[in-house]
């Protein structure tokens, strides 16, 4: 049995935050933004906006196009680091209760940025072990919940949104996702993390380390490492599978930068016609940002059948990964 990628379906709240209006907030320029990262405009949730509620949205239209009935869905993973609760219920099982889907297998991963390379990688492991048929993948963020507003070195980065897609069972090997890689390093933890607030804060401490619950982060750092990871992880997969960069239709990096993406991308003799970017307009929306970014090109059209992605994520932890599959819709 294979695991076929059969729909993609994503979700971006409505309210916009410009440059120019966190400008008003930190002392930074549109200019900046622009030139450091790429980035314009990013969506922040409603107040009242859940990560479960975003995530929701983009299962619905995930499971609308894949052609397969809700009940046969037998499990939902969620990729978040802004869950819905601190510690429980997991985002996945309110997000399985939202969809009517309350007794089937649901459970969340944290691996930051490369959430929703890793959440593949647990679907095609269940669905060739023959575990499950149907899984449904969720990448959904409310970073904005986790966002220091005084904080210029990150608050201009992040979005909130979210991603989904539904993994199946096949027989036919065309459709197979061909290979995904994971790994993380520890050792750099420190580059990109929340601090506080975990079992590692002392009980009588969390009131004054409130404001330690939001991201932290040493950009500078966490940059070089991004670019050296994700070219030698993208290398070390084409290699192994014997595929050339020129033979990838697709190239989805995880959002995070338009100079590391342009960084990675020239490191492999990508052309720009293979590359996917929607960091102008959505900001690093973490787990979010790798099915957000196949969404688009899907709505636009520019995905068709049969097409080969390369995904490419990097993230706090710090994890990494990538994947190698083509896109296969319900004919
Ligand atoms: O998604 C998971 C992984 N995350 C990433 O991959 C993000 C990686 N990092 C980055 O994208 C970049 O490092 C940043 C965009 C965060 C920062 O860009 P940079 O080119 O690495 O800038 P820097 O941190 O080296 O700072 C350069 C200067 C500093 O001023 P001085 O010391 O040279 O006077 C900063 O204080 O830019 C200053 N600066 C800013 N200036 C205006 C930092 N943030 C801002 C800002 N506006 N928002």
């Amino acid at each position: 049995m294979y695991a076929a990628f059969r729909s993609i379906g994503a979700y971006a709240p409505e309210k916009i935050l410009t440059n120019s209006d966190l400008s008003q907030m930190v002392d930074t320029t549109d200019a900046w933004i622009t030139k450091r990262t790429g980035i314009k405009e990013r969506r922040i949730a409603a107040l009242d906006e859940t990560t479960s509620d975003m995530g929701v949205k983009a299962c619905e239209q995930a499971i609308e196009r894949s052609g397969i009935a809700k009940d046969e869905i037998d499990m939902i993973i969620c990729a978040t680091i802004s869950p819905d609760y601190f510690c429980m219920p997991s985002t996945a099982t309110v997000i399985a209760t939202k969809l009517g889907l309350s007794t089937i297998t649901a459970f969340d991963i944290s691996a930051a940025c490369t959430g929703f390379v890793y959440v593949l990688s647990i679907a095609k492991a269940f669905i060739e072990s023959g575990m499950k048929k149907n899984v449904l993948i969720v990448g959904a963020e409310k970073l904005s919940a986790i966002t220091d507003y005084s904080d210029r070195g990150t608050c201009i980065l992040f979005g909130d949104g979210a991603g989904a897609a539904l993994i199946s069972a096949t027989e036919n090997s065309c459709d197979a996702i061909i290979d995904v890689h994971t790994g993380s390093d520890g050792t750099y933890a420190d580059l990109l993390m929340t601090p506080n607030g975990g079992s590692g804060s002392a009980h009588d401490a969390l009131d004054r380390e409130a404001a330690g619950c939001y991201m932290k982060m040493k950009g500078n750092e966490t940059f070089k490492v991004a670019v050296r990871t994700l070219t030698s992880d993208v290398v070390s997969i084409l290699k192994e599978n014997r595929i050339d960069a020129s033979a990838i239709k697709h190239f989805i990096p995880h959002q995070a930068n338009y100079r590391i993406i342009k960084a990675v991308g020239d490191a492999l003799n990508m052309r720009d016609e293979q590359v996917v970017l929607t960091v102008a307009k959505y900001g690093n929306t973490s787990g979010a940002s790798i099915p957000m970014a196949i969404n688009d090109i899907y709505e636009s059209g520019a995905l068709q059948a049969g097409e080969l992605m390369l995904l490419d994520a990097f993230g706090g932890g710090l994890t990494w990964g990538s994947a190698l599959l083509p896109f296969a819709p319900p004919s």
